[in-house]
């Protein structure tokens, strides 16, 4: 088993990502701490993992609120005894029609917010512990949108970007203290944040076009990002650190 007895938090862990992620460390033997805003989602992930004979808890945290996510980080390491990784995978897409002059302030704030605040407050909390433990890995969930632009998104384009740069940013810091930081940037993957179905209602062809520009010529299934995410908190990647790693069908190539 890849993570025996290692504790992992995963925000945004009721559905999609990291949700199929949240089952796979619990199969690798991990005690996994599920957080969400939605508290049935989670919940359900929760009970699913414990049926599997896993190890799972669930904490209510919205990541755009700092004593929330104070809550959980806390609650995580009374609960088990310590916090080994960090999955900061919560994210909103935001409004994905309008150009930046007609873009929507409040929807910029919000979008940054979750996406961006959202993973500071997990990482600056996370690495307070893992410091003084001296061991620890994080990685946090950015987005092809974090390596290139997208028209008519750009307050997902900006908080993506800066998550890739302030993976980088703490990973040259933490380096030396034994602590692994690295990003994982999806391509369009199936889930509730990207339904190819419900896109097609209100832009017809989209899904076709969108999937012409990737090299595979097919969406990404959430596994397979859960995958790439496994590895890179893993032994098996023991001298990667600050990497924006792309999985997307060779879109980003
Ligand atoms: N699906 C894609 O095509 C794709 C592509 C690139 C990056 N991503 C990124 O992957 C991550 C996971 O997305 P997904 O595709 O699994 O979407 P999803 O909508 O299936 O899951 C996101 C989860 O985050 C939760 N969430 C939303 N706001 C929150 C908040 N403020 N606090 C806590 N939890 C919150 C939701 O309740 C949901 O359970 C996101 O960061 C997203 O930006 C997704």
């Amino acid at each position: 088993m890849l993570f025996k007895d290692k504790v992992v938090v995963i925000t945004g862990g009721g559905s999609g990502i990291g949700k199929v992620s949240a089952i796979k460390f619990a199969e690798e033997g991990a005690k996994v701490v599920v957080s969400d805003v939605n508290e049935k989602d989670g919940e359900a992930v929760v009970a699913s993992i414990q049926t599997n004979g896993g190890i799972a808890s669930f904490v209510k945290a919205d990541v755009s609120k700092y004593e929330e996510v104070v809550h959980l980080i806390q609650t995580t390491i009374d609960t088990y005894g310590g916090l080994d990784i960090g999955l900061n995978n919560a994210g909103i897409g935001g409004n994905v029609t309008l150009k930046t002059a007609d873009a929507d302030v409040k929807d910029f704030d919000k979008v940054m917010a979750v996406n961006t605040s959202g993973v500071f407050y997990c990482m600056k909390l996370q690495l307070k512990h893992m410091q003084q433990q001296k061991s620890g890995a994080i990685v946090n969930i950015a987005s092809i949108a974090g390596l290139r632009g997208l028209p008519n998104n750009l307050a997902y384009v900006a908080s993506k970007h800066a998550v890739v740069g302030m993976t980088k940013t703490a990973a040259m810091e933490y380096a030396k203290h034994g602590i692994r930081i690295n990003a994982v940037c999806p391509a369009f993957t199936k889930t509730q944040l990207f339904n190819p179905e419900l896109y097609e209602q209100f832009a017809p062809g989209i899904a076709d076009k969108l999937m012409k520009n990737i090299p595979m010529r097919r969406f990404g299934e959430a596994s397979e990002i859960a995958d790439a995410i496994l590895w890179i908190c893993s032994e098996r990647s023991s001298f990667v650190t600050g990497l924006a790693l792309p999985v997307d069908g060779g879109l980003t190539a």
